[in-house]
C-alpha cells in the first residue's frame, strides 16, 4: 500500500485482511509513504510490516523496491504523488485507489483532502461518497470499480462531511481490494471493469 496521510484505509484494510485470519485473500507486504512522518508508516511498523520512506526525489526507484518485496497488487490509501508510469504500466489492472467523492466529478490534479469536500458543498450536491477505481497514469481517471453514495446534510461542514465519507471508505475500500485480489473483478483489455463488483453497503 502506498501512502502519504493518516493511514486510516490502510488501517481498515489491515483489519479486514486480519480478520479473514489465513482465508484472507492477501498479506500486506509493504507500505511505502513518500512522507517520513506519515502516520500511515507508523501504523505499519506496530505490526512489524515492512513500511519504507521513498521521498518524491526517489519515486522513480519504486518499481525495484515492489519487486524485491514481490508485490502483486498496489492500493494507494491517500498517497499525494502521481505513481511513476513504468510502475502504472506493469501492474495494469493490479493498482486500486480510494478517493473521496463520486468521480468523474470532483476529482484530478490538486483535487485532495478537504479541497474535495469544499468542492461538494459548494457545488450544493445532495450526495457524495467514495469511489474506488483501478488506477491509470491520470490522477483519479481510471475505470470506477464501485462508489458508495453517502448524503450531503444540510447545513453540512467539510470536516463532517469527510468524516462521513472516510467511514464509508473503510468499508468499500476493503472489500474492493479483496473481489480485485480474488479476481471477483478484473480490468479488461479494453480498460472496462468486469466481474461482480461490491455492493455498496448502507451509510454508516
Ligand atoms: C482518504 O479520504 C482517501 O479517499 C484520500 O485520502 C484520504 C486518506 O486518508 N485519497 P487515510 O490516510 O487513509 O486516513
Amino acid at each position: 500500500m502506498l501512502a502519504s496521510g493518516g493511514g486510516s484505509n490502510l488501517q481498515a484494510i489491515h483489519d479486514h485482511l486480519a480478520a479473514a485470519g489465513p482465508a484472507a485473500a492477501a498479506d500486506l507486504v509493504l507500505v511505502v509513504s513518500d512522507r517520513r512522518d506519515a502516520g500511515a508508516l507508523t501504523r505499519a511498523r506496530g505490526w512489524n510490516a515492512p513500511a519504507v520512506h521513498l521521498p518524491k526525489e526517489r519515486l522513480d526507484d519504486l518499481g525495484t523496491l515492489l519487486a524485491e518485496h514481490r508485490v502483486t497488487l498496489i492500493a494507494l490509501a491517500g498517497f499525494l504523488r502521481l505513481v511513476p508510469v513504468d510502475v502504472v504500466r506493469g501492474f495494469r489492472g493490479r493498482i486500486v485507489n480510494v478517493h473521496p467523492a463520486l468521480l468523474p466529478k470532483f476529482g484530478g490534479p490538486g483535487m485532495y483532502g478537504a479541497k474535495v469536500h469544499a468542492a461538494v458543498l459548494a457545488a450544493g450536491e445532495t450526495v457524495s461518497g467514495p469511489t474506488v477505481h483501478f488506477v491509470d497514469e491520470e490522477y483519479d481517471r481510471g475505470a470506477i470499480i464501485a462508489q458508495q453514495p453517502v448524503p450531503v446534510l444540510a447545513n453540512d461542514t467539510v470536516d463532517a462531511l469527510a468524516a462521513r465519507v472516510l467511514a464509508a471508505e473503510h468499508q468499500l475500500y476493503p472489500a474492493c481490494v479483496s473481489a480485485v485480489v480474488s479476481g471477483a473483478v478484473h480490468l479488461d483489455a479494453h480498460g472496462r471493469v468486469r466481474g461482480t463488483p461490491p455492493v455498496p453497503q448502507a451509510t454508516p
